[in-house]
């Protein structure tokens, strides 16, 4: 009999560093408690998934999936979940079939990478193994073929390799990592505006754009000197500038961090969103308001939209023990989490999705 198995990955929440993955600067993310979990029995020659949050159901033969795998695209017709799924299972390549339900705490296109949850889930319950750097690759990838949006490599490398009780320093141009641990005075609450964003439908891939337009007149982006975008044509300018100005708020951020500074942390959050909002414009008014509505209360050190933006979520940086009963909501409290790859064992014996009781 197939023994049963559980596979669990975390959402993730960045702190600071927003959209320069891509441009090979370097972010300060963190894994969450909340992700998303995958219970089910592996064996067999078909993948079949359902799930708590998303309609329709994966059912896929492992023939198919190597045809795929071979062919390099998603099957057509197919709920967005189950084409991400199809496009993880086709690389993973895997020996057997896997039979599983999906469900998990993080709400969908919040901004807080519940589909790169997923996907890093579903690739270790599918038996995938190896080092964090190659895992997140993998999903990056999935997610650029199955969604046709070109994301960095931010979400699934923190999702894979982040430590617990610290925010996660990546270097996206090298694939490093270095964890920062988080102080125990401050606290990180997470507003969902409720204003609900896809990616794929949105300027996402056009910042992108002209972030690489950008670096193709002045080279890499991090590295680039302020006066020289100043001179680029509208709107690279801005662009250019947001992301020059964030690498640099991120240097200050893991000093600030390091050195448990909350004030500082949170002035640069701040900065952070006044950036994301005039210069790279992927705020919105409503995320503009709740950012500054958040900042006029007792304990808030800073704050600012997080993820993508065009909606999801707002972090707020406060100090240990603010109350934030009376907060627009929801807010939630998080903490830093260990990554899906932190689990001990997981790459010795398949870890996670080690045959284990369902919780
Ligand atoms: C999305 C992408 C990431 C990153 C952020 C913006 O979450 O998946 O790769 O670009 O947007 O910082």
């Amino acid at each position: 009999m197939d023994a049963p198995l559980l596979a669990r990955a975390p959402g993730r929440l960045n702190l600071i560093g927003e959209h320069v993955d891509y441009a090979g600067g370097a972010v300060l993310p963190l894994a969450l408690q909340q992700g998303t979990a995958l219970h089910g029995t592996r064996g067999g020659e078909r993948l079949r998934l359902t799930s708590d949050a998303c309609a329709g159901t994966v059912d896929l033969s492992l023939d198919k999936l190597a045809a795929l795998s071979a062919a390099g695209t998603p099957p057509a017709g197919l709920p967005g979940w189950a084409t991400l799924a199809a496009a993880v299972a086709a690389a993973v390549a895997p020996a057997a079939g896997l039979v599983a339900h999906v469900s998990g705490d993080l709400p969908v296109g919040a901004g807080l990478s519940s589909s790169a949850s997923f996907a890093v889930a579903l690739a270790l319950a599918l038996g995938w193994r190896g080092t964090a750097l190659d895992l997140a690759r993998l999903v990056r990838d999935a997610e650029a073929r199955a969604r046709g949006v070109p994301c960095g490599l931010m979400d699934p490398l923190v999702i894979a390799a982040a430590a617990p009780d610290a925010a996660l320093l990546i270097d996206c141009a090298a694939g490093t990592t270095r964890p920062v641990p988080w102080p125990s005075h401050l606290e990180l609450v997470v507003v969902d505006s409720g204003l609900r964003r896809e990616l794929a439908g949105s300027a996402y891939a056009d910042r992108r754009r002209e972030v690489e337009a950008a670096a193709a007149r002045l080279g890499p982006l991090p590295a680039a000197d302020p006066a020289a975008a100043a001179e680029l044509p509208a709107p690279l300018d801005r662009r250019a500038r947001h992301v020059i100005g964030e690498c640099a708020r991120v240097a200050a951020a893991v000093e600030a961090l390091t050195a448990g500074h909350g004030p500082t942390l949170g002035a640069l959050l701040d900065a952070s969103h006044a950036s994301l909002s005039a210069d790279f414009a992927v705020s919105l008014p409503a995320l503009d308001q709740l950012v500054a509505d958040l900042r006029g209360r007792p304990g808030v050190l800073g704050a600012r939209l997080t993820g993508a933006g065009f909606g999801g979520c707002v972090v707020a940086l406060v100090e240990a023990g603010t109350d934030v009963a009376a907060w627009p909501g929801p807010a939630l409290r998080v903490r830093p989490a260990a990554g899906a790859l932190a689990v001990r064992g997981h790459t010795d014996d398949g870890g996670a999705c080690a045959p284990q009781p369902p919780a």
